[in-house]
């Protein structure tokens, strides 16, 4: 990984997920059309090897890994973070970071914690999609939409379901950087989405999925341009 505030062309992204990988098809598609130019994916990272994320990857010939992870519980997390360790599988990962040479990590569906001793090590340089509507810093328990209304911030697993249970009008993605408080950097990019009446999980996760797709590639642009003013 270079320094915090400087790369060499081109920007070398590592993707990490656990899922089926859209936006990752969304970065794929956008290099490979010319849309972000000096960017390229130089690592793909799965904890699960069932991932139909990694048969995408794959399909691209992208340098592709499953890496099992084993979570630390709560408290042991809190224990080694104090210590300043990184867990076992953090080292692991950290590792292949570094051998890949990677100046940016995209968490796109990446369902596990990163410490604070992972994340200090690669500062600002972690962004994560989040499918809910964050305020620019970040923190905070509260987001005020477009039309002045504020609702609840959404964080951690099943946000979408906790944007309909919790019956607002208006949910949204963000992309943020990450910090080692859960779904609460600072915001890079984001936008607002429409509930629609009779919505289910799935049908508006798709439609914020939509929208992610174009979110995801305006951050990378958005990193690329910040890193290369320096
Ligand atoms: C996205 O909605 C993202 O916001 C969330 O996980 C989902 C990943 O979707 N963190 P996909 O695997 O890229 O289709």
């Amino acid at each position: 990984m270079s320094s915090s505030d400087s790369f060499e062309t081109p920007l070398r992204l590592a993707i990490l997920l656990s899922g089926s990988g859209s936006n990752l098809q969304a970065l794929i598609d956008a290099i490979e059309s010319k849309e972000l130019p000096g960017v390229e994916i130089a690592l793909v990272v799965s904890n699960n090897a069932n991932a139909y994320s990694l048969q995408r990857a794959l399909k691209h010939t992208l340098p592709t890994i499953y890496l099992p992870w084993r979570q630390r519980t709560t408290g042991t997390q809190l224990i080694a973070s104090k210590k300043g360790e990184m867990s076992e599988s953090e080292t692991r990962l950290s590792a292949l970071l570094r051998l890949f040479r990677v100046d940016l990590i995209v968490l796109a569906g990446w369902m596990r914690i990163l410490s604070a001793p992972f994340l200090e090590q690669f500062p600002r340089r972690v962004i994560n999609l989040h499918p809910a509507l964050m305020p620019g810093d970040g923190t905070g328990g509260t987001y005020t939409t477009k039309d002045g209304t504020t609702i609840p911030i959404f964080r951690g697993l099943h946000a979408v379901k906790q944007a309909l249970d919790a019956g607002v009008k208006v949910t949204g993605s963000s992309v943020h950087y990450v910090t080692p408080e859960v779904d609460a950097g600072p915001v890079i990019c984001r936008e607002e989405v429409a509930v629609q009446p009779g919505d289910t999980e799935e049908s508006l996760h798709e439609r914020i999925k939509a929208v992610e797709h174009r979110l995801v590639v305006e951050a990378v642009r958005v990193l690329y341009q910040t890193l290369t003013s320096h």
